[in-house]
């Protein structure tokens, strides 16, 4: 929940709004011309007022009924003028808008996949989507229409006061004399909206975290007759976020009740007296109409005010909410370190050198995951990694792609640290799969050749899909150029596990690493899998995390990963003589009628 947890310290929304700048740029001018325009507009708006009261002063009280025509032929075309400008605003700022719109959705997307796996470890999902959709759009609402009108209707009550005040400066004032407490009310009501605001747009994160894990876990759910509790857990979050909605209503409830109360007072207020004024004669009737339709067209800017805030505040808090997560720093390009000197010249296979690593967020005084992890994988070799469930193996895994950064100790490949080439360069050399074979919304064949340089071709993939054993997939409805994953079709288990393992050969790697590749096929298929990856990566190091004694055969030699150190290294037979826990470890494996199998378990029982 860090995502929600962020602090709500005081802060200026202006400041935060401020942040949009690189992305408000390139349109400033449509935007300044868009201004321009609603200004003039509203401006005209306040011309109204002085044609009605040259009206009232001369052909009215001249009883000139042709002056009287002229005059609404100059209203209906200051109305049409008007109308034609605001269109036009319209149209200048609603293209740019959706282009800015647009690129701060793709930043935060290219931002979101650069963000280390640690980073997606720790932010709900939920919180990420809703910052990709609700906030963008407030923020294009907000420049669409607040922004704007902020300016807009400043610059219309300051010009409005002008002319009211040069009309009749005493009744001006009478009007001008809400200002300072609505002035007042409205900084309360910001601070008060803001911490709402954030605390709405969290929640509606959480959400979105809740609708989604319940639609990617429907079968848990279903499975386990969870609909109630699933929807109880949902109905809470939704209930909760309906109070902070109803807490957001009072407060704009509020506002927008002193904002319209008090002016409408002091328009009352400045009626009775011009009235007087106009019986006592010190005032022309024109003048008075002219001075109150002036009021009356202030009222929209000023009413206005309220809701505008309103929205600004969303915005800034969305602005906030979107640069938490483009201020999270992106992974290092690599190359950083200074280059160390290659151990041995050329190929010297895969090397933890000390290798320590523990999770950003694990809690404070526990042993790391990896205490001290020292093991060379030598070049063309395939080294099987077994361990106890929960020993590290995956972590392991992981470090060598640098989706985890080690926090001791050094890993080399061919004698170069890791942490010294660039990422793309390690991530050409080593290939992997994980234990979760992840299958995108594409054809077989674009999943599969993912795993390739650009130069993969058809040849490629079916070396690869063969090697994996994934001859199913010449029987899919359209071959390897069926649609899978969550858009396409679905998979087993094992199909699924066979396409990464292809994805993860069919670029050749000099360096291989899989976490559990064969874990879901059956005993047979995994034999000609093993027997297929022998031949076609003779000269591939590989580092495979294995359970299964059948599994293990495929390696040349196997470690054991227990206490956060590797403790025993050898040959399979090697091992079972050797160590009670590897022993231990393949007989409880349970695989179910291999050779080895038993022989493990015979060792097993006396362990
Ligand atoms: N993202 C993470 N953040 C914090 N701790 C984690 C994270 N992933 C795993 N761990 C912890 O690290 C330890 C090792 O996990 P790991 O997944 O490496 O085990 P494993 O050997 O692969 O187990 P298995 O055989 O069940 O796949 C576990 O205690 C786990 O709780
Ligand atoms: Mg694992």
């Amino acid at each position: 929940m860090t995502g929600a947890d962020a602090p709500t310290r005081n802060r200026s929304a202006v400041r935060s709004l401020l942040r949009l700048w690189p992305y408000v740029r390139p349109v400033r001018e449509r935007l300044a011309w868009a201004a321009f325009v609603a200004v003039l507009a509203s401006c005209l708006s306040l011309v109204i007022p002085l044609v009605l009261k040259w009206i009232v002063d001369g052909p009215v009280a001249e009883r000139d009924p042709g002056g009287v025509w002229l005059g609404a032929l100059y209203l209906l075309l200051l109305g049409l003028a008007e109308a034609a400008l605001f269109g036009l605003r319209r149209w200048l700022v609603a293209r740019p808008l959706a282009g800015v719109e647009a690129a701060m959705r793709d930043d935060l997307y290219r931002h979101l996949q650069r963000l280390p796996v640690a980073f997606h470890d720790q932010w709900p999902s939920g919180q990420l989507l809703s910052r990709g959709t609700t906030d963008l759009m407030l923020l294009r609402m907000f420049l669409a229409f607040p922004l704007t009108f902020l300016l807009v209707n400043g610059v219309t009550i300051l010009v409005g006061f002008v002319i009211l005040l040069q009309q009749q400066w005493s009744l001006g004032l009478v009007l001008l004399a809400p200002a300072v407490p609505l002035v007042v009310l409205c900084s309360l009501f910001e601070s008060k909206y803001s911490l709402v605001a954030r605390r709405s747009q969290d929640q509606v994160g959480d959400l979105t975290t809740v609708v989604e894990e319940s639609v990617l876990g429907i079968r848990v759910i279903k499975g386990f007759g969870r609909h109630r509790s699933q929807a109880r857990a949902f109905r809470e979050l939704s209930l909760t976020l309906r109070g902070t909605e109803l807490v957001k209503a009072r407060l704009l409830a509020g506002i927008w009740t002193t904002i319209t109360a008090l002016p409408e007072l002091a328009i009352g207020a400045a009626l009775v007296l011009g009235t007087v004024q106009v019986a006592d004669g010190g005032l022309s009737a024109g003048t008075l109409v002219a001075f109150l339709s002036t009021a009356l067209a202030l009222r929209w800017p000023v009413e206005s005010i309220g809701f505008l805030l309103a929205i600004s505040q969303d915005a800034a808090t969305a602005t906030e909410r979107y640069f938490e997560v483009m201020d999270a720093p992106e992974e290092t390009a690599g190359g950083g370190a200074p280059p160390s000197p290659p151990a041995t010249a050329g190929r010297d296979g895969m090397v933890f050198d000390a290798v320590e690593f523990r999770y950003p967020d694990a809690p404070e005084g526990t042993p790391p995951v990896l205490a001290r992890v020292d093991l060379h994988v030598r070049p063309g070799e395939t080294m099987a990694l077994v361990g106890a469930t929960g020993s590290g193996k995956t972590t392991l895994t992981a470090l060598v792609p640098r989706l985890h950064e080690v926090t001791g100790g050094r890993i080399t490949l061919d004698g170069q640290d890791i942490t010294a080439m660039p990422r793309e360069r390690l991530r050409e050399l080593v290939s992997v799969a994980f234990e979760e074979p992840t299958l995108f919304s594409a054809s077989v064949g674009e999943n599969v050749l993912m795993g390739a340089g650009g130069g993969a071709g058809e040849a490629d993939l079916e070396r690869a899909l063969d090697t994996a054993q994934a001859h199913f997939v010449h029987r899919l409805p359209e071959g390897a150029a069926t649609q899978v994953g969550e858009q396409g079709l679905s998979l087993s288990g094992g199909q699924r596990q066979r396409l990464a393992l292809a994805r993860a050969v069919v670029g050749r790697p000099r360096f291989l690493v899989l976490d559990d590749p064969l874990s879901a096929l059956d005993v047979h298929t995994e034999a000609l899998v093993e027997a297929a990856l022998r031949r076609v990566l003779a000269d591939t190091t590989a580092l495979v995390v294995a359970h299964r004694p059948s599994t293990v055969l495929l390696a040349d030699r196997v470690a054991l990963l227990s206490g956060g150190r590797v403790t025993a290294v050898g040959t399979h037979q090697e091992l079972l003589r050797t160590s009670d826990e590897y022993a231990w470890l393949m007989s409880g494996a349970g695989d179910g009628g291999t050779s080895d199998g038993r022989t493990a378990g015979e060792k097993g029982d006396t362990a």
